[in-house]
């Protein structure tokens, strides 16, 4: 695995989500309070971008259909629903190790 520089300390603030790029993947890199995740950016249900979602506690929730993913496991903590409609999240989210070295936030791929 390889930890390539996503992004500055100064670039974050705590409950923001930013998109970045590590190794060709397109991610995401949240942070929560003084700590820092990263994750896939696409939606497990329907693909689309988590980095219009909002964090809630230590949880990424899509904007879209309101599906909740753990932003240190991965694990699915509320599936997607439209009005009514209950769905399933499909898979739970891809999660990628991040390391500080000073200001620089590292991501592993
Ligand atoms: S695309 Fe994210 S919950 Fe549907």
């Amino acid at each position: 695995m390889e930890y390539v520089r996503v992004a500055g300390t100064g670039d974050i603030a705590s409950g923001q989500i930013k998109p970045i790029e590590a190794g060709g993947r397109k991610l995401l890199l949240a942070q929560v309070g003084d700590r820092y995740f990263a994750a896939q950016r696409k939606c497990p249900h329907l693909g689309l971008n988590l980095c219009l979602g909002s964090i809630d506690g230590q949880a990424i929730v899509c904007r879209f259909h309101g599906a909740k993913f753990d932003l240190e496991s991965g694990e699915i903590e509320r599936d997607p629903k439209l009005l009514f409609i209950k769905m399933t999240a499909k898979g739970e989210l891809s999660i990628y190790p991040v390391r500080l070295e000073g200001s620089d936030i590292l991501v592993g791929v």
